[in-house]
């Protein structure tokens, strides 16, 4: 079997790092693994594997030098605009974590188990676009939905934990409850998000547009449409939460049929890497905390509307360095390597 040589673009970065460790728990036909980083990084090492591997200085020439097939980018949009076409120029696939691709008509935007044939379509740029960390469980969990109920409108608020925002903004929160801890809190540093966020919740995540959303729900609405391949009405209140890590969203559903909650329940439970934690009596549903470092996105609170038969509730929760952005990268990689060897 033709095995690869992988670049990771930012990898010593909060999804750099969970990239690496994604790769070395599945059996992925890896012949030698680059990571880079700028030249802050460069010499510096990171694991894989129990192994320590130096970190390269992402240059315009490094991926002709190191031979690279597939260069997975997660560095920021700046630098996927400045070297993912060297990348590309290269004879690699570049598969970019950041948002800078992800709208270009030409370059497919994917989630594997929602619309994996888009990958082919990687030939015309050399570039497939990860979807931003909220878009991709969401549209995990509707596709299913989708199929049997036909979705027209989706309302909501996401509970997005710091992480989503890097590892310096995962230090801010654990700064300032330390400062809070002792009685320092409003000399801590609020450099990350716009507020303090310790003991906050922030509802606001990345600029505000001129109709009144941010970017970051802009995102979820064009982005759930061009993966879904259907104009579906969405509305989206994006909240920073005092999390280290793991999404959660509370989403209502609405459906040109009528729904009902058990048969979602079922579908759901049947879906590629979701799992159903649904179950009231029990005290059971998904939270950030039990999504850690695992690959599947959690649905559970489904509940059909008190007042409308087409409409559904649930709440989804996945860890955004994960399924959000590190996992959904390398299942592309896994099928772009799959769909060559057919
Ligand atoms: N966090 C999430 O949940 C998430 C989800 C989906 C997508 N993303 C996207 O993924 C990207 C990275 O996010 P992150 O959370 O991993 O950020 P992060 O923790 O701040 O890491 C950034 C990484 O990029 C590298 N980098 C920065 N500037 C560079 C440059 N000029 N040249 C080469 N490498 C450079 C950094 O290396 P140095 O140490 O050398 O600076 C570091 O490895 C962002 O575009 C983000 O929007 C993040």
């Amino acid at each position: 079997m033709k095995r690869y040589n992988v670049a990771v673009v930012g990898a010593n970065g909060a999804v750099g790092e969970e990239v690496l460790r994604v790769l070395s728990e599945i059996d992925f036909p890896l012949a030698k693994l680059v990571p880079l980083a700028s030249s802050r990084s460069a010499g510096k090492t990171v694991e894989y594997n129990d192994e320590q591997l130096t970190i390269k200085e992402l240059t315009h020439t490094v991926f002709d030098e190191e031979d690279v097939e597939i260069a997975i980018f997660s560095a920021g949009g700046g630098v996927s605009a400045e070297f993912a076409p060297s990348a590309v120029k290269s004879g690699a696939v570049v598969i970019d974590n950041t948002s800078h691709f992800r709208m270009d008509p030409d370059v497919p935007l994917v989630v594997p188990e929602v619309n994996p044939e888009d990958i082919a379509l990687w030939e015309k740029t050399g570039i497939i676009a990860n979807p931003n960390c909220s878009t991709i469980q969401m549209v995990q969990a509707l596709k299913p939905l989708d199929e049997v109920f036909d979705l027209v409108r989706v309302d909501v608020a996401t509970y997005q934990a710091t992480s989503g925002a890097g590892k310096s903004a995962m230090e801010e929160l654990v700064h300032q409850m330390q400062a809070f801890f002792a009685f320092k809190l409003d000399e801590a540093e609020v450099k990350a998000f716009n507020q303090q966020i310790a003991l906050n919740v922030i509802p606001q995540i990345d600029k505000f547009q001129d109709n009144g959303f941010t970017k970051e729900e802009l995102k979820m609405v064009n982005e759930t449409t061009k993966i879904m391949h259907k104009e579906i009405a969405l509305s989206a209140t994006c909240v920073r939460v005092p999390v280290l890590r793991g999404h959660s969203e509370a989403v209502t559903l609405t459906f040109d049929s009528e729904v009902n909650a058990q048969e979602a329940k079922e579908i759901l439970s049947k879906a590629p890497n979701i799992v159903v934690v649904d179950d009231p009596s029990q005290e059971l549903y998904p939270m950030p905390k039990d999504c850690v470092d695992t690959n599947e996105t959690y649905v559970g609170r489904i509940r059909e509307d008190l007042f409308a038969n087409n409409m559904l509730h649930l709440f989804i929760v996945a860890d955004n360095l994960r399924v959000g952005a590190a996992t959904n990268a390398v299942r592309i990689a896994q099928k772009f390597v799959q769909m060559q060897g057919e």
